[in-house]
């Protein structure tokens, strides 16, 4: 049966619950209780798809085409040479032992495209914890959302954008190319990447020009350079930014990079953070940096309702469905059951019912362990004031 279908009766009576909620919680605070009444009804709404664990629609989605890489990068958490078994979760560990699910056949891709522009997916991101470009299906998977109306992105380490790849990704519809470009001193950016080879880094500048004069100059495709931060490289910032300049349409991300992706490095410590945040807000002039190495340091508010759930999806190589952008759980498989109903399915509802009420409801369980280490909600927070000042309100 479609949940959608049932939407409008559920709306009305869980907006009864959330107004007996919003009142029980403003009589405890001293407040007047009619004080509910002045939220408008569409705010409601909202609220209560979220405390029923009702989904709206995909903002992000990720399908991985695969695992593999060409390069082993000390920060990545899937590849680096830094991480043994055991500092992988359990499911990584089995998953890396189960080596039938390491490519995503393009039918079960196509399968869960049809299901995710069904859902009114926003963004659907083709990236994984791989290199994209070394799978053949990549490029028809982007054709194939970009024919169902699903603007698409692809995180890429550069090394395999030829002027074909280029033309094929173009031609695919692709809506947004980000590529890690990291650093641009040859030794800093092999030590980075765990590679030895001396021309790859002159291969990926020249890939960026032909891209750029190809597709982006014009704003057909949108191109996003990707800057992981840390001790090896951040004194490289503004050698980074007069590169970038030279492409007036690129917009640039530095971020630091997760330590918790469980690669060890060079992280910086706060004061390099604050350098690095006065150097960009010298070059550019605005800075997010230094709250993502807060992020990244662990330094958040840590009791925050998460709607991740509500809004995120990913879909690992092998058909597993994990429900935001912070755990590994898993809520279905898209070989046994179609993603439609994973996504309206039981588990799912269950999961971003406990993620929104976990932290203020008492004998609600956090979803998954990872939530006690998860910045996403606080992410979130920061990043949406109006829809995090009404859960506050009213959780
Ligand atoms: C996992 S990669 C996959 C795509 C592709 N292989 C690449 O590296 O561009 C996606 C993006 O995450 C970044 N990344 C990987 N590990 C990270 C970490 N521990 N912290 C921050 N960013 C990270 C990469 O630099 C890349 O821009
Ligand atoms: S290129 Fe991407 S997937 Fe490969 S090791 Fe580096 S971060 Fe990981
Ligand atoms: S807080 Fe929990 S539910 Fe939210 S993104 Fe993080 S792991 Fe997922």
């Amino acid at each position: 049966m479609s949940l959608l279908g049932i939407r409008p009766k559920l709306k009305s009576a869980v907006k009864a619950t959330i107004s007996r909620l919003g009142y029980e919680i403003h009589r405890k605070d001293g407040e007047r209780p009619d004080a509910v009444a002045r939220v408008k009804d569409s705010d409601v709404e909202w609220l209560a798809s979220k405390v029923t664990g009702m989904p709206g629609s995909i903002n992000f989605a990720m399908i991985a085409p695969g695992i593999a890489c060409n390069w082993k990068c000390f920060f990545c958490g899937t590849h680096s040479p830094t991480m043994t078994d055991e500092d992988r979760s359990d499911y990584w560990r089995g998953f890396r032992k189960d080596k039938a699910g390491l490519t995503m056949p393009l039918e079960t891709a196509k399968r869960i495209i049809e299901d995710m522009a069904r859902l009114k997916t926003k963004t659907l991101d083709f990236s994984g914890w791989g290199e994209p470009l070394l799978h053949k299906n990549t490029v028809p998977m982007v054709a194939y959302a970009s024919e169902k109306g699903i603007p698409t992105v692809i995180t890429t380490n550069g090394t395999l954008l030829s002027a074909r790849m280029a033309e094929d990704l173009i031609a695919a519809g692709l809506k947004s190319l980000v590529i890690s470009v990291n650093s641009l001193v040859p030794e800093t950016y092999k030590l980075m990447h765990g590679i030895q080879d001396d021309t790859t880094l002159e291969n990926v500048k020249r890939a960026i020009d032909y891209v750029y004069k190809k597709a982006a100059a014009d704003g057909g495709m949108q191109v996003i350079f990707n800057n992981a931060i840390s001790k090896y490289n951040y004194k490289e910032i503004p050698l980074l930014h007069e590169f970038a300049s030279q492409y007036p349409r690129i917009h640039v991300n530095y971020t630091p990079y997760d330590p918790l992706a469980t690669a060890r490095g060079p992280f910086l410590d706060e004061a390099e953070a604050d350098e690095v945040e006065s150097t960009l807000i010298r070059l550019t002039g605005k800075s997010t940096f230094k709250q993502f190495w807060s992020y990244f340091a662990r330094r958040f508010d840590r009791n925050l309702p998460c709607f991740d759930p509500h809004e995120s999806v990913i879909v690992n190589s092998n058909g597993d469905v994990f429900p935001c952008r912070g755990c590994n759980e898993v809520m279905g498989n898209v070989n046994k059951e179609s993603f439609y109903d994973i996504w309206l399915g039981k588990n799912y509802i269950e999961f971003r019912r406990k993620a929104m009420l976990c932290h203020t409801q008492p004998g609600v369980s956090a979803p998954s362990p990872e939530c006690a280490n998860c910045y996403v909600p606080a992410y979130y927070r920061k990043t949406y004031p109006p829809a995090y000042g009404l859960i506050e309100k009213f959780l």
